[in-house]
C-alpha cells in the first residue's frame, strides 16, 4: 500500500549507515510502488557536495548493498530522480535557508527529519530545524541510538528533542524491532493458541537470548570504545527482545499498548549491583584469534594497540520480578569475534514430571521453541518423537521445523524498510517511547557503575569461540546450559 506523499530529511546522509542502510531500503521501498508521486529524500551533511556527485554515490551504494537480483538499472535511476543532496551545518546556521527552499511548501506534505548523526548533534539539529521555520505539524524526527550513554545523557537528548518536537512527533530507532523474525515473536505467542497457557513460571524453566556476531568492530571503535557491548547491544535491541518474549498480551497493536506492557517489564528488571554483580555477569573482551576469514586482531590492537576496559561480550541472567516469571532466568549473551553469526531465543520449558519409558524423567530431553531471529530465520519446536523402527521405544529429539526460506519465497525485508515506512505512516508501535529508553537505562546504570568501581578488566577470549569460559559457568551452575544446535 503506497504512502502517503513525504519528504525525508537524512542528516549525516552521507554517512555509512545512510549508504549502507537507509537509501537501499528507501529504494526497495520505491521499486516496490510504496513510495509514490512527489516523494523525496533530501540527504544533508556538513560537506560540499554536487547534487550529481551524491547520486552517484547512491548509485554505488545500491550496487555495493543491494543484492543484484534485487535491483534493475530503471529501478535504480528512478530512484536517484528522487534524491537530492544540501550542506547543512547542524551546529550551526548556514545551509538552513538552503534547505528550506527545496522543501516543498505544501503542509500536507509528511515531513521527516532523520538524525543518522552523532547523538550530541540531536538537540542542535532540532533546535536548528525550530529555529528556521522547519517544523510542521506534519513533522517528525527519527533518532538512532545510542540515546545517551547512561540515564543521566539519556536524559539531556531527550529534553534536547522533546523542546522541539512533541513525544508522538519522536521516533526512536531499535532496527531490531523491524526486523521480521522479531514482529514474528508477536504473531507467535498472540495469534496461536497453543504457547500462551504455557508461557509462564509453571511450564517454562528457562529463558535464552543470544545475539551473537562474528565480525570486530570494523573501524567503528572510536565509538564503540565509549559503549562496549552492554550499552551497545543489551540496553537495547536485547532488552527489546525481552520485552517482546516476557511482556503481557497488549490490548492491541495500537503503539501505546504495546509500549506500556513493555515498560511494565522493563520496571519488574531485578537490579544488578555490587550484591549480585559476580553471580550475574561476566564480562569479556576479545583476543587475537581465528574467523571465518583468517586470523584476526585483538580488540586492544583494533583500538590502536591501547589497553581498554570496554566488553566486547557479555553475559547477564536478568530475572523479572512479577508474577509470571518469578524464579525463571533469562539468560542474555552477545559478543563480537564470536565462533558464528547467530541470534536467537530460546524457550525451554520444564522437564516432565514422571517417564513411563524408563530411564527416570531425566533421560527425556524437556521441550524446547527456538526461535531463530537470524540468519537461516526460522522457529523450531524441538519435542521427543519415537524412533521409527521394531527396536522398541526408543526416543529421539527431533524439531517441528519452519523455516522462512522455504515457507515464503518472497525477499525478506531489511528492518529499515519497515521501520521507516511507518515513520511516514505515523505508526510509532516499532519504535521506543522515552520511559522505555529510561527504565531500560535504569536497569543499565548500575551493573555500569558496579563494572566501573570493581575497575577489573573483562575476561579476555579467543576470536572465533563463544566467549569467556566464565559465561558457560554463569549458567552451568544452574545447572543448565547454552543452546547448541547438534
Ligand atoms: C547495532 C550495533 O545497533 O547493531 C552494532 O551498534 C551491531 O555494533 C549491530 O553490529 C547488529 O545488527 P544486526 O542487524 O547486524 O544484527
Amino acid at each position: 500500500i503506497p504512502v502517503d506523499p513525504f519528504e525525508l530529511v537524512v542528516f549525516g546522509g552521507t554517512g555509512d549507515l545512510s549508504y549502507r542502510k537507509l537509501l537501499p531500503a528507501l529504494f526497495q521501498r520505491d521499486r516496490a510502488g510504496q513510495i509514490v508521486g512527489p516523494s523525496r529524500i533530501l540527504a544533508v551533511s556538513r560537506r560540499d557536495l554536487s547534487e550529481d556527485a551524491f547520486r552517484n554515490a547512491t548509485r554505488d551504494a545500491i550496487e555495493r548493498f543491494v543484492a543484484p537480483a534485487d535491483r534493475d538499472p530503471g529501478g535504480v535511476e528512478a530512484f536517484l530522480k528522487r534524491v537530492c543532496y544540501t550542506a547543512v551545518d547542524g551546529n550551526g546556521d548556514a545551509g538552513w535557508t538552503d534547505l528550506k527552499d527545496k522543501l516543498s511548501k505544501d503542509s500536507d506534505f509528511v515531513r521527516a527529519f532523520y538524525l543518522a548523526v552523532n547523538p550530541e548533534l540531536f538537540g542542535p539539529i532540532c533546535a536548528g530545524a525550530g529555529r528556521h521555520g522547519l517544523i510542521t505539524d506534519e513533522s517528525r524526527v527519527v533518532i538512532e541510538k545510542p540515546i545517551g550513554k547512561d540515564f543521566a545523557t539519556a536524559q539531556t537528548v531527550n529534553e534536547a528533542v522533546g523542546a522541539v518536537f512533541d513525544e508522538h512527533q519522536i521516533y526512536r530507532i531499535d532496527h531490531y524491532l523491524g526486523k521480521e523474525t522479531v514482529q514474528n515473536l508477536m504473531a507467535l505467542r498472540f495469534a496461536n493458541a497453543l504457547f500462551e497457557p504455557l508461557w509462564n513460571a509453571a511450564h517454562i524453566d528457562h529463558v535464552q537470548i543470544t545475539v551473537a556476531e562474528s565480525i570486530g568492530v570494523e573501524g567503528r571503535g572510536g565509538y564503540y570504545d565509549t559503549a562496549g557491548a552492554l550499552r551497545d547491544m543489551v540496553q537495547n535491541h536485547i532488552l527489546q527482545l525481552l520485552c517482546l518474549v516476557a511482556m503481557e498480551a497488549p490490548m492491541s497493536m495500537d503503539a501505546d499498548a504495546v509500549r506500556d506492557e513493555k515498560l511494565k517489564v522493563l520496571k519488574a528488571l531485578v537490579p544488578i549491583d555490587s550484591h549480585n554483580i559476580d553471580r550475574m555477569t561476566v564480562r569479556g573482551q576479545y583476543a587475537a584469534g581465528a574467523s571465518a576469514g583468517g586470523a584476526v586482531n585483538a580488540y586492544a590492537d583494533e583500538i590502536k594497540g591501547e589497553s581498554s576496559t570496554t566488553e566486547t561480550f557479555v553475559a547477564l541472567k536478568a530475572e523479572i520480578a512479577n508474577w509470571r516469571w518469578a524464579g525463571v532466568p533469562f539468560y542474555l549473551r552477545t559478543g563480537k569475534r564470536l565462533a558464528e553469526r547467530v541470534s536467537e531465543i530460546v524457550i525451554a520449558f520444564r522437564p516432565i514430571p514422571h517417564s513411563i519409558f524408563g530411564g527416570g524423567a531425566g533421560s527425556i530431553v524437556a521441550n524446547h521453541l527456538v526461535i531463530r531471529l537470524q540468519p537461516d530465520e526460522g522457529v523450531k519446536l524441538w519435542l521427543m518423537i519415537k524412533d521409527p523402527g521394531p527396536g522398541g521405544m526408543r526416543l529421539k529429539h527431533v524439531p517441528l521445523d519452519m523455516s522462512f526460506a522455504q515457507t515464503f519465497a518472497a525477499r525478506n525485508p531489511d528492518a529499515y524498510e519497515r521501520l521507516l515506512m511507518d515513520v511516514i505512516r505515523g505508526n510509532p508501535t516499532l519504535f521506543m517511547r522515552r520511559d522505555e529508553v529510561d527504565a531500560a537505562w535504569g536497569w543499565i546504570d548500575p551493573i555500569l557503575s558496579t563494572w566501573r568501581a570493581g575497575g577489573d578488566m573483562p575476561k579476555s577470549y579467543t576470536s572465533g569461540t563463544w566467549g569467556p569460559s566464565a559465561s558457560v559457568a554463569l549458567i552451568e551452575r544452574d545447572g543448565r546450559t547454552w543452546h547448541e544446535e547438534a
